[in-house]
This record gives structure tokens, sequence and C-alpha cells, in this order.
């Protein structure tokens, strides 16, 4: 099974590492291409210098983008290339609908999609602890399975197509609301007057809201460090894809319209290219202690 990946941004790159470190990924292509080079020569895979290069020479094709728009433009510029047989594994979250109408047409030309978004951060697939939640017809699922769990040792079929981005994105509706929360109440506790640790020492190891996001972000909140594992910008995306389709279904979601608020307000401060949980130096600057 010859094995192609589009996009090595933050995990891209992680979920190609676990492709290659496997033996398994044969080609990558990314939009800037000396990130392509340095990824191919660290790794040594081959790089291909088009999308329709890449899908041209590959079984299994994982697309990895940032949005709706990014995944569309790539199955825009494969409609000549033959696919028959082909399968396609997009990982990017996007609208359930958008990667619904794009499956529907990949099966008209005699090939399969897969969406199976990534529930978990970079240094998660770096431990292979993130979660793959998969939607598509079960038999492409259980061909691919194997290629999966290379990447993740959890990988879950969830339904048909679109059913893994709306798993996904019930994840990042508790995610968004619960990282605004930690900031909220990390600022409250230093104007309170007390002693970080305190704070960091309750919210990470004792308290039963603790999880594995208030032992990665309660610490960088603490140091303004904001380097992005998650960006700010990927998160507005996710909500605006959770408003429009709570719309569609009549759900009332008002903890993800204000926590969109907020992170919108935030990427108006410039935090967008950020980590998501930069939407805490809001509080801190609304208390004139932004280190930011
Ligand atoms: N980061 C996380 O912790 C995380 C966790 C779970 C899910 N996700 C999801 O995974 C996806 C990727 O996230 P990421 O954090 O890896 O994002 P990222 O670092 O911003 O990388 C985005 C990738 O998409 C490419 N791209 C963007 N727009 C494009 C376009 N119009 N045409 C072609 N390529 C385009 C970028 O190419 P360039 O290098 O040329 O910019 C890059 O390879 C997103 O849907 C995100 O929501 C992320």
């Amino acid at each position: 099974m010859k094995v192609g990946l589009v996009g090595l941004g933050v995990i891209g790159s992680r979920v190609g590492e676990k492709l290659a470190d496997s033996g398994s990924l044969r080609l990558v292509y990314n939009r800037t291409q000396a990130t392509a080079a340095a990824f191919g020569k660290a790794w040594g895979v081959g790089v291909s210098e088009s999308i329709q290069e890449l899908v041209r020479e590959s079984d299994v094709v994982f697309t990895i983008l940032s949005d709706d728009e990014a995944v569309s433009s790539f199955f825009g510029g494969i409609s000549g290339v033959p696919i028959k047989g082909k399968t396609f594994i997009d990982m990017s979250t996007i609208g359930p609908s958008t990667s619904v109408a794009i499956a529907s047409d990949i099966k008209r030309r005699a090939a399969s999609m897969l969406d199976a978004p990534v529930v978990g951060s970079a240094n998660m697939v770096e431990r292979k602890e993130a979660v793959l939640m998969v939607g598509g017809g079960d038999a492409d699922f259980e061909r691919v399975k194997p290629l999966l769990s290379q990447i993740a040792n959890v990988v879950l079929y969830i339904g048909p197509n679109g059913a893994g981005l709306s798993l996904k994105l019930v994840h990042n509706l508790v995610l968004a609301s619960y990282v605004v929360s930690l900031g909220e109440a990390v600022n409250f506790g230093l104007n309170g007057g007390l002693d970080p640790k305190m704070i960091e020492h309750l919210l990470v190891s004792l308290s039963s809201i603790r999880s594995p996001n208030s032992a990665l972000k309660v610490p960088k909140i603490l140091g303004s460090d904001y380097v992005t594992q998650f960006s700010l910008k990927h998160m507005i995306k996710d909500l605006n894809i959770i408003e429009a389709e709570a719309r569609k279904q009549r759900s009332v979601i008002p903890m993800g319209s204000l926590a969109l608020q907020l992170y919108r307000l935030a990427e108006k401060r410039g935090l967008a290219e950020k980590d998501f949980s930069a939407v805490a130096e809001l509080f801190r600057e609304s208390a004139g202690q932004s280190q930011h």
C-alpha cells in the first residue's frame, strides 16, 4: 500500500513522523514546499511537487489541512486525476457537511474517503496518545485500520461519513469553554493574592476538575507561554463550525457561543496565531497584568 500525506503543519508533521517511523510513508506534499523538503530529508521519504503527482502515485492519501477551504481546494485540485480504488483519509477538522459532500463525490469516482479527525494535542500524537474517530464505510475503515493504528493507540469507528467529525466537535465544544474557564480561574486566584504554585497544584494535581488539558495549559497560562500547539484561529474555526451545525440542529450552545466571542476578542488583540490558551490573556489584560 503506497501512502502519501498532504499537509505538514503542527499535527500533519507528527502524523507523518509516526507513519514514516513505521516504514509506511512514501510521499509527502506541503503547500510551502520548503517544509516538505525538510521533512523528506529528515525522514527519508519522497517529496511530491504537486498534489496531482502525489495522488497519482499513492494508494492511500492522508490530508491534514487547516479548514474547509483548504480541504475543498485539495479535492478540487485533483478532480482531473484518476482515483479509482484509492482511499482518502482526511484528518483535518472541518464541517461534517463539507466532508460528506466530498466523500459522495469521491464515491462517484469509484474511490473512498474517511473522515478521521484527531482528539489530542501535538505532544499526544507524538506519544500515540491521541484518539482517532473515523467516519465512512466500515469495510474501508477495516482496510486502513492497521495504518491508522500506527498513528494512535485508540482508533474508533464511529459511523457513516461525517460521524467522526461530529464527535470531534463535541470534544472541542467542551475544550473551548474549559480553557476559557481555566484562564478566568487562574486570574481570579492571582488577583486574590494566591501563590501561583498553589493554584497550579490544585488545578493540575488535586482538583476533581483536573485533566490532561489542565496539566498542559495551566502552567502555560501562569507563565504566559503561548507557543502554538493548537492555534487560537483554529479554535475559532471549530467554534464557527459548531455554531453552524447547532443552528441546523436547533441545539442551544450558550457556553460555546460565549467562548467564541471571547476567542474572537483575543483574535482582535493579535493572538490568532498563538496557542488557543492565549485567550487567558483577556483576563490578565482586564486586570492590567498582561505579560504578553
Ligand atoms: N494542532 C492541534 O493540536 C490539532 C489537534 C486536533 C486537530 N487539529 C486539526 O488538524 C488540522 C491541522 O491543524 P494544524 O494545527 O496542523 O494546523 P497548521 O499547523 O496551521 O497546518 C495547516 C496545514 O494546512 C496547510 N494549508 C493551509 N491552508 C491551505 C490551503 N489553502 N491549501 C493547501 N494547504 C493549506 C498548511 O500549509 P503551509 O505549511 O503551506 O501553511 C499546513 O500544512 C486543523 O483542521 C486542526 O483543527 C489540530
